[in-house]
């Protein structure tokens, strides 16, 4: 019988409880045991009854749709460290943990898999200090990971869309929705910040599906003049046509090419001075992590954890560990470690200021 254990970690996002549930759920089905650690990694670290848990079927009652994460998150420093990942390695054993399946974000997933790449040297010093048993030391020599994509960025690389991302954009949508009536009252523009960290997808696709009038995103940085004649030319055209509201989408990540952050202050500064427009400024904030998940997102993260219990029982000590994604609307399995390296390079291709790159890699995934 294998004992599997689940955790969220990083930001929460809408979908990890549903992830969470069907995790548990297909695990007893398939026979195993089914452990959540509690607050992440740091749960982890701690160790024990208080964090980890072992879960029934009816203990996930109740939490497909529910936001957020039942079983709590934390972004943990100790596990940073070597020490921290040795603690983890030790209270995980002591629980009688074989295979863990982690729902986070690239950071999260980046984390797991040197915890699998480091194991073997982890579990050998124990050994080695007499904190473990020969038995014990043979018995758990080996450690399946898997990783399910939790993040409203959708900034992983090798998945078409990460668990809560559509939550959030729904989220953000609505809230220009009630924004564009109060802004169409007084003729306003609105310059609104969305999250999304170093990546703009979600910016892009809520610009997109509002019909904002203008939007910036890291992955396309312009220097002031240019964004400020282009931003101009086309709400003023926008307005000429009798439009009486003007909303443009900030993401938290836009930057100009000289890589100084595009803020929504700069922004309204330009609208007000050279436009002369009434306008606000609105930061949506931690709104647009919270609120249940929507359609699509509890049944990626209901698909995920099925193939995630499966890719864990299947694993063996030489097979990689996974990620599981979804790409051209299929659930698939992916090397973890390649999809956090093609990630960090996009990351990198940005911060070099080499977009083409950055753009290339990016598609890169997408026509294997
Ligand atoms: O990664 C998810 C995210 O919500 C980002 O979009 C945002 O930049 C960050 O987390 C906010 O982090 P915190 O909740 O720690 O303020």
């Amino acid at each position: 019988q294998r004992n599997i254990a689940v955790m969220t970690s990083g930001g929460d996002a809408p979908g990890m409880n549903a992830n969470v549930r069907a995790i548990v759920r297909s695990a007893i089905n398939k026979n195993c045991r089914v452990f959540a650690v509690h607050e992440g990694y740091s749960g982890l670290v701690n160790g024990g009854p208080e964090y980890i848990k072992e879960m029934k079927w009816v203990d996930v009652r109740g939490w497909l749709n529910m936001g957020g994460t039942n079983i709590g998150t934390a972004r943990c420093k100790e596990f940073r460290e070597r020490w921290g990942r040795l603690k983890a390695c030790k209270n995980m054993i002591e629980a009688g943990i074989d295979a863990l399946i982690v729902c986070g974000g690239d950071g999260s997933l980046t984390g797991a898999d040197l915890f699998r790449a480091e194991w073997p040297d982890l579990i050998k010093e124990l050994l080695d200090k007499k904190e473990i048993t020969e038995d014990t030391y043979h018995t758990y020599k080996h450690l399946n990971i898997c990783g399910t994509v939790g993040s409203i960025d959708n900034d992983m690389s090798s998945t078409d869309a990460t668990i809560g991302a559509f939550s959030s954009l729904d989220r953000i949508c609505h809230a220009i929705d009630y924004i564009d009536a109060t802004a169409n009252s007084h003729q306003r523009a609105f310059v609104i910040e969305v999250m999304g960290r170093h990546c703009g997808w979600l910016a892009l696709m809520a610009a997109i599906a509002t019909s904002a009038d203008y939007v910036f995103i890291p992955e396309k940085p312009t220097s002031v003049d240019e964004w400020s004649d282009h931003m101009c030319e086309a709400v003023s055209q926008h307005r000429s046509r009798g439009k009486r509201k003007t909303i443009v989408v900030v993401a938290e990540g836009a930057i100009s090419s000289n890589l100084t952050p595009i803020t929504c202050e700069d922004v309204k500064k330009v609208l007000v001075d050279r436009l002369g427009l009434d306008t606000r400024v609105t930061t949506l904030g931690h709104v647009q992590r919270g609120g249940p998940a929507v359609a699509f997102d509890r049944f990626l993260a209901t698909l995920q954890g099925v193939a995630a219990v499966d890719a864990v029982l299947e694993g063996t000590p030489d097979t990689p560990s996974p990620m599981i994604g979804i790409a051209e609307n299929k659930i698939v399995r992916r090397k973890l470690v390649d999809a956090v390296k093609l990630t960090k390079s996009v990351a990198k291709a940005i911060e070099d200021k080499d977009f083409e790159k950055a753009i290339s890699l990016r598609d890169s995934e997408f026509h294997e």
